[in-house]
């Protein structure tokens, strides 16, 4: 089928779809020359790519050949977006801006102190207009004509427009291209893992970033929670031939993209997800007779490196073979927990499997996994515990466990549990109809706080993993 960026839903869809996945490589601008939420002063632009690529990178007369690219949502009528590229055009000196919302794809040249359409076509036209796009914005052609058409005597006011910063600025947000993978373990049971896996995977999806979820416990809850099992019948189980145990099971085929799904209801922007199944308990002595399997999830990722920014790997509460293989997958691990004196007390456990892990992860030549910490989760929100018990517990995990601490704090909150356990009654029948906080609490004011709480946690993991 042909691409039609009429489809994309949503403004992070024109983004993601139209302008990341198909404009930028069409036009010749591999991931180097192209920033994403680039801020230069006060200014925030969705794209801006390079034909030539000059650092430090000053905003000047000559400043290298450049496009800035703006995605809107598709409800959005473009008229009223013009102001704001003429502005950007001419403040920043970029030659070349292109604006569109999925259904109609705009291009601007900066003339002087103003902006002229020369181009513009239907959204679902992109694929046959790809070539004139090419000739007007193509990396190759801005080389080729430096500064076409372009004012040559800069504006007075623009001809010096110091950005303090510029250079911290573009080398902040220049893409990471290192797909992160992050285990969420702890080999307790009902800490807390899988609502943080989802919830998480939900948030750092809203924040832009390409998630894959990946489900590796047999109890399959994330699968549940994500809402792949649509089936209420074993005969309509769609499941059983096609999770992760697929991809462990073989190392010539099952592929990530082969068995990766996603659920539309259950996230804004969608995740996509590799499901988990009951069956994985019985499989487990087949994979362990054979070496292979251990080490079979990191070369099929390191396969999709190029598609994903963060995955999330939701474990078993054991130490078996799935949780190896997941800890063996991971870059980083975080652990959630109560707390609480049983949970604590599994924490050397976590720790003498992550030593036996790292020793598998050096004969591959993997470095050792990266704590980023203890996340401390179903937490009461009682304000005498808060006070007095709470801040003795969080200090026990680094002077008696010696592992790092999370700064954010998941709270035992309903809705968490409530937005996983939503239905959908068709006649006689009810189906999961799970959502993550995130969507949840668009629909429900209350679970704000909550959903605020994911944000919060996001923004941690990023910081400490290293991507913008
Ligand atoms: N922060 C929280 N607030 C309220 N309920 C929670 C919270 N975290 C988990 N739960 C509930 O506790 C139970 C166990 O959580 P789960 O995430 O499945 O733990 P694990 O994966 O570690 O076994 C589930 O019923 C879940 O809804
Ligand atoms: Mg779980």
């Amino acid at each position: 089928m042909a691409f039609n960026p009429e489809l994309c839903r949503n403004e992070s869809e024109v983004e993601s779809k139209l302008i990341v996945q198909y404009l930028l490589p069409q036009l010749g601008y591999t991931p180097e020359a192209w920033h994403q939420e680039v801020a230069v002063g006060s200014i925030r632009l969705d794209f801006l790519a390079f034909a030539a690529q000059v650092i430090p990178f000053v905003i000047d007369a000559n400043s290298p050949l450049s496009v800035v690219m703006e995605a809107k949502h598709p409800k959005q009528n473009l008229n009223n977006h013009v102001p704001r590229l003429r502005f950007y055009l001419t403040k920043l000196n970029v030659a070349y801006g292109l604006l569109t919302n999925g259904k109609e794809i705009r291009i601007y040249q900066k003339v002087d102190t103003d902006i002229q359409l020369i181009f513009q076509c239907f959204g679902k036209d992109v694929e046959t207009k790809i070539r004139d796009i090419r000739a007007l914005l193509g990396r190759n052609s801005l080389n080729e004509i430096p500064l076409k058409n372009n004012s040559v005597t800069p504006v007075a006011e623009t001809a010096n427009v110091t950005v303090p910063n510029i250079s911290n600025n573009i080398f902040d947000t220049t893409r990471q291209n290192t797909m992160k993978t992050i285990a969420i373990y702890h080999n307790k049971g009902g800490v807390g893992k899988t609502t943080v896996a989802i919830n998480l995977a939900a948030a750092l999806s809203q924040k832009g970033k390409r998630v894959l979820l990946i489900d590796i416990d047999s109890q399959a809850n994330s699968t549940f929670a994500t809402g792949l099992v649509k089936f209420q019948f074993d005969e309509e189980d769609d499941l059983r031939d096609k999770n992760v145990y697929h991809i462990l099971e073989s190392g010539d085929f099952n592929f990530i993209q082969d068995i990766a799904q996603k659920y539309q209801y259950f996230n804004n922007p969608e995740i996509d997800i590799i499901p988990s199944h009951i069956t994985l308990i019985e499989y487990q002595d087949k994979l362990n007779k054979i070496a292979a399997s251990r080490a079979r999830l990191v070369t099929k990722l390191k396969r999709v490196e190029n598609n994903y920014d963060i995955v999330i790997i939701d474990t078993p509460p054991s130490r078996d073979l799935y949780a190896e293989v997941a800890l063996i997958a991971a870059d980083y691990l975080i652990i959630p927990s109560d707390l609480k004196p049983f949970a604590n007390q599994g924490l050397p456990t976590v720790k003498s499997f992550v030593r036996q892990v790292n020793e598998y992860r050096e004969v591959i030549g993997k470095s050792p996994i990266n704590i980023i910490g203890v996340l401390p989760s179903k937490i009461s929100t009682n304000a005498k515990f808060l006070q007095h018990t709470f801040p003795r517990q969080r200090d026990v995990i680094s002077e008696r466990y010696d592992l790092p601490l999370m700064e954010s704090v998941i709270y035992d909150r309903t809705a968490l549990s409530e937005s996983m356990n939503q239905v959908l009654t068709v006649g006689e029948l009810e189906y999961p109809d799970p959502k993550s906080i995130i969507k949840f609490a668009e629909l429900k004011s209350s679970s704000q706080v909550s959903a605020e709480e994911f944000n919060v946690l996001a923004m941690e993991v990023l910081k400490k993993i290293g991507v913008n």
